[in-house]
């Protein structure tokens, strides 16, 4: 078995092979060493070439591509090519094909046709993994295995009569009696009061709003069953192949909220995620900056990997504008930033048919004559100069909250105001954050809080009594903790908490809300010096210090900021969402009171952080804006292969990372 590539940064991508003639891969493994590819992701849509009949295995040519890829030195991250089903078996198996909302039947002729719930389909793959760890698990190419591919982006939820018994073997487990599950369902409400199982649906479409517990319980039970279907082939690949890495490319781009990914994370042996930049966000790269901080909050601060993302245009948003000269670069290197120490690619050679002959690639269709290779080429060989800061760890004193359950139960049916997404809330707050240098572990609630001089709980809407407990005492114990409008509302049954809101941590921040006011769209409401939109509240303080009040509105004269001391540190309520200006002027209190800062000074539109190791500390600069900057550092910069000092040079979309002196 080859190890990870060790003593670089990892490079490479999915290599789709079956795509092209065997003389291309020949090619491909010069064009791999040229590059200074040290990785591939193989076999991710094989299935149908490697079972082209039920039981009929054909193996060679994965053989020889394993074999070409062992004599270049490239490892392989062989996947189980469980992601798409072959035509033949679903056209034997139609039962397996995933069931929308509506009752439509998802048929054949995309990817990942199948249904969650389907024993049929997981019998199959399973079948085809346990082939694939018998045959190649000690072949020396091997490094790590990929299971499946992003879990869920296409297929679920499914709502067939597979998923409903599925869902109802679940409910049982979870609540042992069908009148647990009135009570945590509120079924009294709307005459839903079930009285045996099978009277229990997925929540299929209904004349109005579904019942919110019903949907939370779906979500739910729609990750568990991927989480099973991933464990159940992970337990074959343990057993054949033990001692090779096991790993599942998430998704932590901020539109995907299917799976929760905190109960998926523990069962990694190594955490890997895609990402893509999507361009009609506003901050396109501040989205990037969080989906690393998530992941490795999700890798427990340990390095991961990049499984995906691309090097210029991908295919699939409605306009695809290619990346700038550069950008692949700084993508890259903005995400070893936040710990990646692998970067790798979809994929290796731009397609010539099928969907996503349009998407970028590191050899593109123009070929290694482009300066799109002359691009990837440099990557590869700064790629290979980073291997000093493999192993280090993000430095990060802030932690923000995010909860996937959260998240769904707060976008479920009926809520005050259909404008609120649960992720604005702590996108916004770690990009201004980012804007001042700091840097933030994205983590669970009920992650250990101890070693954070802040705590940040943004639209925290569900969250269970421990969790509430343990943000309290990181309060208690020190921690300047900020909550912010829409926290602590419902149990994780989505019960909302009486007595007035914040419920959960109404003791904590010493305040109680009778009532809430949502701002239509556009709508402002003045607070001090600065607006709140989105969001507003009727807050009256009971043992905090009022900061800043509503002054237009019916709000007027009530608090919007409050802040109450607490044993060591402090809690903050933020009732409304405030403009940037606002909202970094208090965030600039609040990490003053934390006395957080940022690892070095550096000019707004240049991004910091700070890994550091046995071996040392790594300051990475990335320049997003489009002029020249300076900062001051001394040491040598790996990027240009220099040394730097008294101050870094770097040019508009430039990246320096300065082993510290
Ligand atoms: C990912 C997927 C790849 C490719 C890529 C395109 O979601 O894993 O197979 O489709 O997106 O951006």
């Amino acid at each position: 078995m080859r190890p990870w590539p060790s003593g670089r940064v990892a490079f490479g991508g999915d290599y789709n092979p079956e795509q092209w003639p065997r003389e291309v891969w020949l090619e491909d493994m010069e064009l791999m060493r040229r590059a200074g590819v040290s990785f591939v992701t193989l076999g991710v849509f094989s299935w149908s070439w490697l079972e082209p009949a039920k039981g009929e295995y054909e193996f060679a040519w994965l053989d020889d591509v394993m074999g070409l890829l062992h004599e270049n030195e490239i490892a392989v991250d062989l996947a189980t090519a469980t992601a798409t089903p072959p035509p033949w078996l679903s056209a034997a198996h139609p039962e397996l094909l995933p069931v929308d909302r509506q009752g439509h039947t998802l048929w054949p002729g995309s990817r990942q046709t199948w249904c969650p719930s389907s024993v049929t389909y997981r019998d199959y793959a399973l079948a085809l993994t346990t082939q694939l760890a018998q045959r190649y698990h000690d072949h020396p190419a091997l490094a790590m295995w990929h299971v499946s591919n992003e879990y869920g982006c296409h297929n679920i939820p499914c709502y067939c009569d597979r998923c409903g018994a599925g869902f109802r073997r679940w409910l049982e487990q979870r609540y042992g009696s069908v009148d647990a599950l009135n009570e945590a369902w509120g079924t009294a409400f709307w005459s839903q009061r079930y009285t045996a199982w099978d009277q229990v649906l997925p929540p299929r479409l209904t004349t109005t709003f579904a019942n919110p517990t019903h949907e939370l319980d779906y979500r739910r039970y729609q990750s568990d069953v991927l989480l099973d279907f991933f464990r159940a082939e992970k337990a074959v690949l343990t057993e054949l192949s033990p001692g090779v890495p096991v790993t599942t490319n998430f998704m932590t781009l901020r539109h995907f909220d299917k799976l929760d990914y905190h109960q998926w994370a523990a069962d990694q042996d190594v955490v890997s995620t895609d990402h893509y930049i999507v361009n009609t966000l506003q901050h396109p790269r501040a989205e990037l900056a969080f989906s690393g901080d998530l992941t490795r909050g999700l890798a427990g601060g340990r390095p991961w990997l990049l499984m995906e993302h691309s090097t210029s245009a991908v295919n699939w948003q409605p306009v695809n504008p290619a990346k700038d000269p550069g950008q692949t670069l700084r993508d890259s290197l903005a995400h070893v930033a936040r710990g990646a120490d692998t970067v790798g690619f979809f994929q290796w050679r731009q397609s010539r048919s099928g969907s996503e002959k349009f998407h970028s690639a590191l050899v593109p269709h123009a070929g290694a004559d482009s300066a799109r290779f002359r691009e990837v080429c440099e990557l590869g060989a700064v790629a290979a100069r980073l291997g000093e800061v493999c192993g280090s760890r993000v430095e990060a004193d802030v932690a923000i909250l995010w909860d996937y359950q959260a998240r769904w139960a707060a976008s479920g049916p009926a809520m005050p105001s259909s404008l609120l997404d649960y992720a604005a809330v702590p996108h916004t707050l770690h990009r201004l954050l980012r804007e001042r240098g700091i840097t933030a572990d994205v983590v669970h609630p009920s992650a250990d809080l101890a070693g954070y001089r802040l705590v940040v709980v943004p639209t925290l809407y569900l969250v269970t009594d421990e969790d509430a407990g343990s943000i309290a005492a990181a309060a208690h114990a020190g921690a300047q903790v900020v909550v912010t409008f829409f926290s602590g509302i419902s149990t994780q049954d989505d019960h909302v908490r009486l007595g007035g809101y914040p419920g959960a941590f109404r003791d904590l921040l010493g305040l109680r809300v009778e009532e809430l006011f949502p701002l239509m769209p556009q709508a402002q409401v003045a607070v001090g010096d600065g607006w709140g939109t989105l969001w507003s509240e009727d807050v009256t303080a009971v043992d905090c210090e009022v900061l800043e009040t509503y002054t237009s509105g019916p709000l007027a004269g009530r608090p919007a900021v409050t802040r109450r001391a607490t044993g060591e540190g402090a809690a903050w309520y933020l009732s409304t969402l405030l403009d940037d200006e606002a909202l970094g002027g208090l965030l600039d209190r609040v990490t003053a009171a934390a006395q957080v800062t940022a690892p070095a000074q550096v000019p707004s539109r240049v991004e910091v952080t700070r890994r550091s190791g046995q071996n040392g500390s790594w300051l990475f600069l990335v320049n997003d804006s489009g002029d020249p900057q300076q900062v001051a550092v001394t040491g040598y910069d790996l990027v240009s292969d220099g040394r730097v000092g008294p101050t870094v040079k770097l040019a508009p979309g430039a990246v320096a990372v300065v082993r510290e002196e």
